[in-house]
Order: C-alpha cells, then structure tokens, then sequence
C-alpha cells in the first residue's frame, strides 16, 4: 500500500462490486415511484463514507431528497477540500433501448473501453465520478497520507435542479467553509487526451401550452377554419431561429461574451476529428451556428433546443383531430454574462409576442442556473493539471463544455470558492442515453488521480 497505484492495483475488483452495488439502486430523482430508492442509495453513500475514513458523516433532512455529508478534518491550519457529487440519476427510459438493464450493471467491452466498461444508469453520471473520490479517501486514510481536510457534499436532486442543495448552501456557509470545491461529474477529450473543464453553460428550461378551440375537434369539419395549435406551435419554434440558426428572441445575445480571436485559436487546438464525431453520431453532416465551429457552438455559444414536444393523437393508427392544445419543453443553454432569469423573461415576453390570435399561449419557468468559469491560474486548477499531467503522463488541457451544473455558480457566490471540475467521463459514454457506461480505465484512474490533487493542492497552498 506503499502508493497509490499500487493500490488500485490490489483494490480494483472490490472498487468495481462496490460500484456495482451502488448502481443497483434506481435513485431516479425526477420520478416519485422511485423515492424509497433514491432515500436508500443516500444510505448507502454514508455508509461507504464512513467505511471510508470520514469522522463525522450525516444524513442532512432538506424539504427534498437528503444531502450526505461527511468531513475528515485533521488540522485547522490545513487547506479544506470540499468535495460535490451526486447520487441521483436520470430516467432511464426508452428502456427497450438499452441493451442490458439499467439497474443490474454488467461490464462489458467497447471501442474506447478495451478494458471494458460498467453499463448502468449512473455509471458514468455521477455515481461512478463520485464514487472514485470515495475510494480516493479511503486510499489516503489508510495510507495515512491525506494531507488536509475534507468535506463531502453528495446530493440527490442535482438532475432535478438542486434546489433543495441551494437552501442548503445558503444556510451553511460556515459548515461548507473551504479553500477550493471538487467535482467529478464531467468529461474529458479523451483517455489519450485529457482535459480539465474550466466553464459550464448556464441553463433555462422553460415548458410552453399553445391553446386554440375548447375541445379537440374533427380534422375535416374545423380544419382549415381554426387555428391548429400543434401547427401553430411547430411554426412559432422554428420562428426561433433564423437561416443562419441565430436565435431570434430580441435581447438574446445582449450580454453573451464574445471571445478574442487569439481565445478561439487557443480552443481550436484541443483535438478534434470531424469525421469521427459524425461517424459516432450516424451523421452525414453536422449543423448550427453559422460562423462558429462545433466546438465553439457546443461550448461559447448559447443554444436554444426543444427537448419534447406533444399533443394530439399519437397512439397506433390514424386518428382524425385538430387537437384543442399543444406543449413543448424548451432549453436554452447559456453563456457567461448571460443571467438565465433575464433570458427566461425575454423568452417568454417574446413567445407570447409572436403568438398569432387564435391561440392562447402558457409560459411555465422550470429551473435554470447561471453559466460557469474557472481561471487556468488558479491553485486549484494547477494542482489539477499537474495531478493529471502525473497521472495519465500527459498535460492535460482546459475545456469548455456544453453541459451544465447550475449549483457551480451559487457555490462561489455563496461559499467564495472556486471550483475545479476534474471530470473522467468521455462524450461517448451515453450519460442520459440508454446503455450509459463508465470506463473501468477511467474508474481507476479517477481514483489514482484524485489524491495526487490534494497532494498538489496543499504543496502549491503553503
Ligand atoms: N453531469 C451533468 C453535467 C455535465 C455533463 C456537464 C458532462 C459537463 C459535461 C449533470 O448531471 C447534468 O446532467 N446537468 C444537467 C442540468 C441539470 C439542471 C438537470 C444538464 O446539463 O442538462
Ligand atoms: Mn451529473
Ligand atoms: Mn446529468
């Protein structure tokens, strides 16, 4: 047990069947059938934190799911490491979709994963990035090498908007009190290429009802002589960009940051293979925002996507009707500067605005969060590099990514501290897609990478 790699080595076959328990549990947080589970895996994560070596862990009521906390403080004087992860996952539906079960794990090899990976819902987000810091502790506890405090924060409701984890931060700035912020819940380029992810696009998610007549009426009788809500619907979303796929809601891009010239140089150097993204995708061209590569459109630009849209017949057969309404839920993906709250307002003074008369329209607010970035100068994000630069023998280089983690940026208007986002997965692991995975390559080196961070951390700190 002399380091770290040595005892991943010795280690890894319980580090896996540990996981594999923790996945076998279905803590999907947005659907309430699943609420005993969710309330059982947060049992499950205090108890392997306390296996772990932490000295005072706690199950924390909140009027949501519970957040799991635990802490191993060894010398007031030492830096604080505030560790954030998730224990709920995402609906795993379309079921039929997934080639094994969602909730019964199996490793399986693949393209990226010789090695194999494990094939479960939370595999990838965020079980399995949470877990390795678990381990990451358990290896320095028992080695005796942890060389400063830590805090755990694990939550449950993080694909549901976290919002039971912002009362919780508000109301314990002195509990969560810390030098840096951890987090593996993100990607990088590639096992060949890794990467730290320094911004994270901010988020509003809106729902929209478009109402014509009363009741849903005969397609031959009324058609043609109403307004056809699903019609109007489909033509008011695609009114919402242009031909150059700009979006079209006045205001939109008042505050979006627009990078130099030398900033997008910079990004174009992070390898990229056109072809290859296409080909994973059964894609015969890519599309967007026109002056901006993909890189640049999933990562500096904000978006706008409908995520579902319904209404009407849609059962076997053909039905013939002029449905009475039409919804869709809408996302739009934002940059930094952008405050979502402000976004969401002129999205919605916009869409009722182009409304044509004949229909009635709904805005409903779901949730949101502002946009994120981390500094390259940081202690944190050098300790970070130099972690993965040992680790995986490369330098690693910084990211934006697309994805969204709304509580980063509470956390540094609340606690004042940075965050560090040392993802492992990569893009083609399906996080959100059936047959989600989690390299056992990436597993374990999560986990060897982890204590080498803290290692960095407090040498570059003193
Ligand atoms: N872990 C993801 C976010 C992520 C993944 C960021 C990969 C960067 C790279 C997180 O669990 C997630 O899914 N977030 C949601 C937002 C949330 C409010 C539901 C998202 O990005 O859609
Ligand atoms: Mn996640
Ligand atoms: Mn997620």
């Amino acid at each position: 047990m002399d380091n770290i790699k040595s005892y991943v080595q010795e280690h890894k076959d319980r580090f896996i069947s540990e996981l594999i328990e923790l996945l076998k549990i279905p803590s999907v947080s947005a659907d309430s059938a699943y609420s005993q589970d969710v309330i059982d895996t947060s049992e499950a994560v205090r108890a392997s934190l306390e296996k772990a070596g932490c000295d005072r862990v706690e199950i924390c009521d909140t009027p949501g799911y519970p957040i799991v906390y635990g802490e191993k403080i060894i010398d007031r004087n030492l830096p604080t490491v505030l560790v954030y992860g998730h224990y709920d996952v995402q609906p795993p539906d379309p079921m039929d979709l997934w080639t094994s079960p969602p909730f019964e794990p199996v490793i399986k090899k693949t393209e990226l994963h010789p090695d194999g990976a494990i094939f479960a819902r939370g595999a990838c987000d965020d079980k399995g990035q949470m877990y390795m810091h678990v381990k990451a502790l358990e290896y320095m506890v028992r080695s005796n090498s942890l060389p400063c405090n830590v805090k755990f924060m694990i939550e449950g409701e993080e694909e549901v908007g976290s919002k039971s984890l912002g009362w919780f931060v508000e109301k314990n700035h002195e509990k969560l009190q810390c030098d840096v912020i951890l987090i593996s819940d993100t990607g990088m380029i590639s096992n060949q290429q890794p990467s730290i992810t320094t911004g994270l696009r901010g988020l509003s998610y809106v729902e929209v009802e478009v109402t014509g007549p009363n009741r849903d009426l005969h397609s031959g009788l009324y058609g043609g002589a109403v307004a056809n809500p699903i019609n109007v619907l489909a033509k008011m979303i695609a009114s919402l960009h242009d031909e150059n796929n700009h979006i079209t809601i006045p205001g939109f891009y008042d505050k979006v940051e627009e990078l130099t010239m030398e900033e997008r140089a910079e990004m174009a150097k992070a390898p990229f293979d056109l072809d290859q993204y296409k080909k994973a995708l059964d894609l015969d061209d890519i599309y967007g925002e026109k002056g901006y590569v993909t890189n640049e459109r999933n990562s500096i630009r904000p978006t706008l996507d409908v995520n579902g849209i319904w209404g009407g017949y849609t059962g076997e057969g053909a039905k013939t009707v002029i449905a009475s309404k039409a919804f869709a839920k809408i996302s739009m993906r934002l940059v930094p500067h952008q405050d979502w709250e402000e976004i969401t307002e002129l999205f919605t003074r916009h869409f009722e605005s182009i409304a044509p008369s004949g229909v009635t329209v709904k805005v409903k607010p779901h949730h949101g969060g502002q946009g994120y970035v981390t500094p390259i100068d940081s202690i944190g994000y050098q300790a970070a590099a130099k972690a993965y630069e040992e680790s995986f023998g490369i330098r690693p280089v910084p990211v934006r990514s697309g994805g969204s983690i709304p509580i980063v940026a509470l956390f540094e208007k609340e606690l004042k501290s940075k965050t560090i986002m040392m993802g492992f997965g990569l893009d083609s692991d399906a996080i959100h897609s059936p047959n989600e995975h989690f390299g056992i390559f990436n597993y374990l080196k999560g986990i060897e990478t982890i204590p080498l961070f803290y290692k960095y951390f407090v040498e570059l700190s003193k």
